[in-house]
């Protein structure tokens, strides 16, 4: 296997905290060397190995690549109106989400495919390597179906949402709704994801329906993820500790015992500033969990109605500016806190053994990434062959590369 060295790193963040200099596992003036699969090995530039191919940083930063552990990037459609019409003082209730159910039934699955790309190429031009990529935008069996397969093209991370809200044609069968999601769809549906999460929410699912729907999805084989606490004190955090989900995405109402909680659980708490910073919502209290020891994620929740983002800097750039994180605390929340949110231990940092995903930045400190909101700020993205190839997507649902 070919080995590439990449030399004159002026700051190189691994997170590997097993180096002794912090948890950013930080060194200066460091060298990289990886062949395609994994880090071999990490040090001063002037002791770097000899590597068949060389990488000159030019004194640049080099940061793990982001695990964005939180999108629903399989979708037609745009939802730009409610957008201004929140910008004008109208609340975020869910209800927009069956627009995007309308326009994403009627989308070829070509369409699809299409724009699901674009999207994934975005975050990948953002430092993006590890993505997380949810359905939810069917909700009818064929539909979750067909959204799993195309997930499936771009992401081992494939989770199944079909319990994202009812769709209108059940609005007077809510039961009913529950035990499609429960039996036919999961039946279909699991074998072809890795997670289930659930909208357990005012206007979504409420703790029992969420209870019932999660029970059943362990129970197929998946791992467990919530959307909880977005639009109110709904219980959405106590279940997920209790059901051991990886992680509880959004947690913007947050109590002091649900802080206790995750601090004694496994579940991550994930936030997702650009859905707080789209919705005009309270931002969630990164603050608080950090100085109570809670695991803290950021994801860009990349979705039509809460936070069409695909940019993992501008979310850093938000939560250090309007969370109150610190950099370092941001940029390893995006990048280790979205492993853990995933319960992998191979991305998320550049320890020797980790999966070979390395940005190298256009900047000399990844301070910069919060720093300079909005700039082109990731210079190369060195990710290891899978999904992804030089000339396209590789998809593994039809055996071929796509180059669209
Ligand atoms: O993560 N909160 C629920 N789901 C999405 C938004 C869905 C939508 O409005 O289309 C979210 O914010
Ligand atoms: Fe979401």
């Amino acid at each position: 296997m070919a080995t590439r060295v990449i030399t004159n790193i002026s700051e190189l963040t691994t997170n590997d905290a097993t180096l002794d200099v912090g948890v950013m596992g930080r060194l200066h003036d460091a060298a990289l060397v990886i062949d395609d699969a994994r880090v071999l090995w990490v040090g001063p530039n002037a002791d770097a190995p000899a590597a068949d191919e060389m990488i000159d940083a030019q004194h640049s930063a080099v940061i793990p690549g982001f695990v964005d552990s939180h999108t629903h990037l399989v979708f037609a459609g745009e939802r730009s109106e409610e957008f201004e019409a929140r910008m004008n003082g109208a609340p975020y209730d869910g209800g927009g989400i069956a627009t995007t159910v309308a326009s994403t039934r009627a989308a070829s699955s070509d369409e699809l495919r299409r724009t699901t790309e674009k999207r994934r190429r975005d975050l990948r031009t953002g430092g993006v390597t590890t993505v997380e990529i949810k359905s939810g935008y069917a909700l009818n069996l064929e539909g979750e179906s067909r959204l799993i397969d195309i997930a499936n093209e771009f992401s081992d991370e494939v989770t199944f949402l079909g319990a994202h809200v009812v769709p209108p044609e059940y609005v007077d069968d809510r039961e009913g709704y529950v035990d499609l999601v429960c039996g036919p769809m999961l039946e279909s549906c699991a074998p072809r994801s890795k997670w289930a999460d659930v909208f357990c929410d005012r206007g979504a699912f409420d703790v029992d329906e969420s209870r019932a729907i999660l029970t059943a999805a362990k129970a197929a084989g998946l791992q467990l993820r919530v959307h909880g606490n977005q639009l109110g004190s709904t219980g959405g955090i106590a279940l997920a500790v209790e059901l051991d989900a990886a992680s509880v995405d959004h947690c913007n109402f947050l109590s002091d015992l649900d802080i206790d909680q995750l601090c004694a659980s496994h579940t991550v708490a994930t936030l997702l500033p650009g859905a707080d910073f789209s919705t005009r919502a309270d931002y969630s209290s990164a603050r608080r969990l950090r100085d109570r020891g809670a695991v803290v994620a950021l994801a860009t929740d990349c979705n039509p109605g809460t936070s069409y983002v695909t940019s993992m800097p501008f979310v850093l750039a938000i939560a250090v500016r309007d969370m109150h994180m610190d950099v370092d605390d941001a940029l390893w929340s995006a990048t280790r806190g979205g492993a853990a949110a995933l319960r992998r231990s191979d991305v998320g940092h550049l320890g020797v053994g980790a999966k070979a995903d390395v940005v190298i930045l256009d900047a000399p400190r990844a301070a910069h990434l919060a720093y300079r909101p909005g700039a082109s700020i990731v210079r190369q993205v060195i990710d290891v062959p899978g999904n992804w190839s030089s000339t396209g997507w590789f998809s593994r649902a039809h055996g071929r590369i796509n180059n669209v």
